[in-house]
């Protein structure tokens, strides 16, 4: 009988520790009970851009029956496909996925698909497999645009401008869409002389060419990525600044906040120039650049909005509707069939409409605003 107890007390505790497990990962956040129904795996905490769309999911999913559980990658390809694993493992039928490294993970979504698994690429698509349902993404090429007709709107008919590229992560084909948006805008003004490419000699190359191919972007690309990382962003401009010094006007192609800060804090250290740089993702960090003029601009990609579309495809999906879309976008393999979401340019000038009275951040979150 004691033999008999002490077991069933054992018994019990290992039961308790499994039921612990679903509670100790990442961010996690299911509901009671066992099984989740939507896993989500976003690419790193590092950036506030992630941390953002982690908050937004949670205060839009407050309300429904779903359990949902967020898992971060940290950056790694690996850990990404350990966290689909795990989400597998816990009975998701929908993954929402931003991936690292796009091709890399497409052995983590076809596991998923494997498994009856609907897979939303989020914000990010992953390449070259056609286990991929639905894209929910803002309109990249679009984000490039805005970035590049910005700069283009500060020439004041000055020829001979001193203009400094730098573009994302080779591995993300974001970075393409973005660099493919604002090279479609900057290219007439570089190949008439207004705008000097002074850090990519392939940039200087290819600037009769108004369209680019996969490949040549990939080889400017090489020259002027950052990587996403404000380290490598802030090294490279670094190494410009001495090898092509700045002076007078200087307009620069940034591809996102994170970059855009710290590119900046390194032109602002020399003298006497008139700095325009570009961004994205509305950081607070950086709207409070924009209030104080340091960066020039951003493009607010309302999270909310990319949020409620991930959520209704997932949602529709599980309650066997129709997803509506309205894009699609080629892969590699298959064309993926999108939601594709509006952006809006943030500048000194419209920042209190765009990101306050919008409702996207606090007033009390800034300072210096009128
Ligand atoms: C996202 C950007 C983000 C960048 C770096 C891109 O794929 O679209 O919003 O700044 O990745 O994380």
């Amino acid at each position: 009988m004691k033999k008999l107890l002490s077991m069933l007390l054992i018994l019990v505790m290992v039961m308790s520790v499994f039921a612990g497990c679903s509670n100790n990962a990442d961010g996690d956040d299911a509901k009671s009970g066992s099984t989740v129904d939507i896993g989500i795996v976003l690419p790193t905490k590092e950036e506030p851009r992630w941390v953002q769309d982690e908050t937004r999911f949670k205060d839009a999913l407050k309300d429904t029956d779903y359990n949902v559980e967020i898992l971060f990658s940290q950056g790694d390809s690996a850990r990404e496909k350990q966290n689909v694993e795990t989400l597998i493992a816990k009975g998701i039928k929908i993954l929402i996925i931003t991936p690292h490294d796009g091709a890399a993970a497409a052995a983590a979504v076809e596991a998923a698909k494997e498994e009856g698994i609907t897979v939303i690429s989020y914000d990010r698509l992953v390449t070259n497999t056609d286990a991929v349902d639905y894209y929910v993404t803002f309109n990249s090429v679009s984000v490039g645009a805005a970035q590049g007709q910005y700069l283009v709107d500060q020439l004041n008919g000055a020829t001979g401008e001193k203009l400094y590229l730098y573009a994302g992560a080779a591995t993300d084909n974001n970075a393409f869409l973005f660099f493919e948006g604002a090279w479609a805008v900057l290219q007439p003004k570089i190949a008439d002389g207004t705008f000097e490419v002074q850090n990519s000699t392939k940039a200087v190359e290819y600037m009769n060419k108004a369209t680019l191919t996969r490949e040549e972007m990939g080889d400017i690309i090489e020259q002027i990525t950052t990587d996403w990382k404000p380290e490598v962003a802030k090294s490279k401009a670094e190494s410009h600044i001495t090898a092509a010094p700045p002076a007078g006007n200087t307009f620069i192609l940034a591809p996102n906040d994170g970059t855009a800060r710290s590119i900046y804090d390194q032109f602002s250290k020399e003298e006497g120039l008139t700095i325009y740089v570009t961004g994205q993702d509305a950081e607070k960090p950086s709207i409070q650049y924009v209030i104080e003029g340091k960066q020039s601009m951003s493009v607010l990609k309302d999270v909310r909005d990319l949020v409620k579309g991930a959520i209704a495809t997932a949602i529709d999906t599980l309650e066997g509707k129709t997803v509506e879309t309205n894009g699609s976008y080629d892969n590699g393999k298959v064309d993926v069939k999108a939601k594709d979401i509006k952006v809006i340019t943030v500048t000194q000038e419209n920042v209190k409409a765009t990101i306050i009275e919008s409702g996207y951040y606090e007033a009390s979150e800034f300072t210096g605003l009128e």
